[in-house]
Parts: C-alpha cells; structure tokens; sequence
C-alpha cells in the first residue's frame, strides 16, 4: 500500500519521535505491561521509540516489532540490541498484508500509526484477524484538536490547522484520537476501554516544557513550515507568527494542553 507521510523518516523526526516517546512514557505506558510467556505484535514500531518501554514493561512476553520501513526496522533492531533486550524480534511488514496466521498474537500494540494511514478501518481489521479471541488490541493516538494554551494566539492555531490539512492531504487523519471508540466498535471488538491522557504543561514542569511543548509538538509543526506555505495554506509571517506563540506559552507564565487517547479493547 502506498502511503505518504507528512512527518518523514528523516533524522529530525527521529529525533522529535524520541523525546515524545521519552516524554511520555509514565502518562501512556504505565498500565500496559503483558504477561510472561504471552505473544505480542507491535505494528508500526517506527525507530523502537515505544519498543524500548514495551520490552522493559513485559521482560517475560514475546515482542514482535514490525513496520513496513526497513531503514526504521533496522534503527529499531540496533536500539533494543544496544539496549540489551532480547525479548523483541523485528520484521519489516505491512500492516494491511501481515506475514502471520489468524490468532497468532495474545495482544496487539499500535502507537501512533493510525493517524498515518488512509483505511484505518481495514488496518484494524487485519490486525484483528491476528489476534486470539479473549486476546486485547492497545492503540495509542494524538488528537490536536486537543490542543490549547495560555496565552492565546489565532496564528498558532492557523499554523496548527496547516498540519491537520496536509496530514488529511496525505490520507491521514491528526484528529483521530477523539475516533478510537467508533472505530474499534465498527472492527467489531468489544470491552473497548478509551481513557484520555492530557499532557498539561506549565513553567513548574520544565521537563515537559523542552520534551513536550518544544521538542514534540512545537517541532512537529515547525516541520511543515515549508510545505504548509508552498501549498498556500498561510503565508509565512503568519505561520512563524505560530510558531512563536506556541514558544510563546513555555515561558513563566505559560500553559500547554495536549490530550492523548488510549484504547484497550478485546477480540471475543
Ligand atoms: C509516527 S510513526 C510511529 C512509530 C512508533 N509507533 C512510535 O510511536 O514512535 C508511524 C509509523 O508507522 C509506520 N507505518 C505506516 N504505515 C504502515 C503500514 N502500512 N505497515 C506498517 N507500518 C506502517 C511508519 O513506517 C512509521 O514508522
């Protein structure tokens, strides 16, 4: 299947991924840890920024890690290695086309790749089929129609909109988040369980400051500067006008708020 990404494989990104990952690891991570012995997929594991926690929360289960990128399978293999996990297999595969029979995995863990692709629907029905019955599907996505903040800026908003339109462009979806629920229910699971996570940052919590506010989501959007104001969605004054309200919102008497969702259904 061919999917184009608004955020790319390139080594800013990476970067970007990792501090979000590392930000974020208590808020999204804390109550997901699988049983010995219990078979689990990581679809989309990207560079193995989840990974890590996944492999560090179930020392006992066996990880399969897969992405339909080899050059992040590989940066992925090298990470847990160097970590020194050895309960996480990588495989390079496409979601929609899985190399694995019906009822091969306990449960399934998918972190931010929904949001990337165009028939999430279909994506979850062929992870579903992969799952045991009586077995749990995880998914982790954004929304940033989550977003607001202190002081308010209409520019930060515009710049943030510029990346919701060129993700919908590519066939995503950055709004999906606040969708888990019906689309877990229109896969037919049941038990589905969502529970928001809202990040909430002020000056009190400098980590989250540079790992969340600037190092996330401020980077994600300085990212599509460039292609936001080539396909005309707002001039470039406007744009870094954004830019720098959301900087704007770290300083003393700033806030940034950022909801997470994270869903937890069964197969039966
Ligand atoms: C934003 S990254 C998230 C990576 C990782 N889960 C994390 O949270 O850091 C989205 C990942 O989904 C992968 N992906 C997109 N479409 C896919 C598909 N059809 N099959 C497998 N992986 C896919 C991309 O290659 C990318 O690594």
């Amino acid at each position: 299947m061919n999917i184009q990404y608004v955020h790319g494989y390139d080594h800013r990104e990476n970067i970007r991924l990792q501090d979000q990952a590392s930000t974020l690891v208590e808020l999204l991570h804390s109550d997901t840890s699988y049983p010995a012995g219990s078979h689990v997929l990581e679809a989309g594991c990207g560079v193995g920024a989840q990974t890590i926690t996944l492999a560090r929360n179930s020392p006992r289960a066996h990880i399969t890690s897969i992405d339909i990128s080899e050059s992040s399978v590989a940066a992925a293999t090298k990470k847990i290695q160097e970590a020194g996990f050895t309960n996480v297999n990588f495989q390079q595969a496409d979601i929609y086309q899985l190399p694995f029979a019906p009822g091969s995995f306990d449960h399934i863990f998918v972190c931010f790749v929904l949001e990337h692709l165009s028939q999430p629907v279909a994506a979850l029905g062929c992870l579903k089929r992969l799952i045991k019955v009586g077995g749990t599907i995880t998914v982790i996505e954004g929304d940033h129609g989550s977003t607001y903040f202190y002081p308010d800026s209409e520019a930060a908003y515009k710049a943030i909109q510029c990346q919701v339109v060129l993700q919908k462009r590519a066939g995503g979806n950055a709004n999906i988040g606040r969708e888990l629920y019906p689309l877990l229910s229109k896969v037919g699971f049941c038990s589905i369980h969502v529970s928001p996570r809202m990040v909430y940052v002020d000056s009190s919590k400098p980590s989250l400051v540079e790992g969340f506010t600037k190092n996330t989501f401020t980077a994600m959007i300085e990212g599509v500067r460039e292609s936001s104001i080539e396909a005309g969605l707002i001039d470039a004054k406007t744009f870094d006008d954004g830019v720098n309200g959301l900087y704007r919102t770290t300083e003393t008497d700033g806030v940034f708020c950022y909801t997470f969702f994270k869903a937890v259904a069964t197969k039966k």
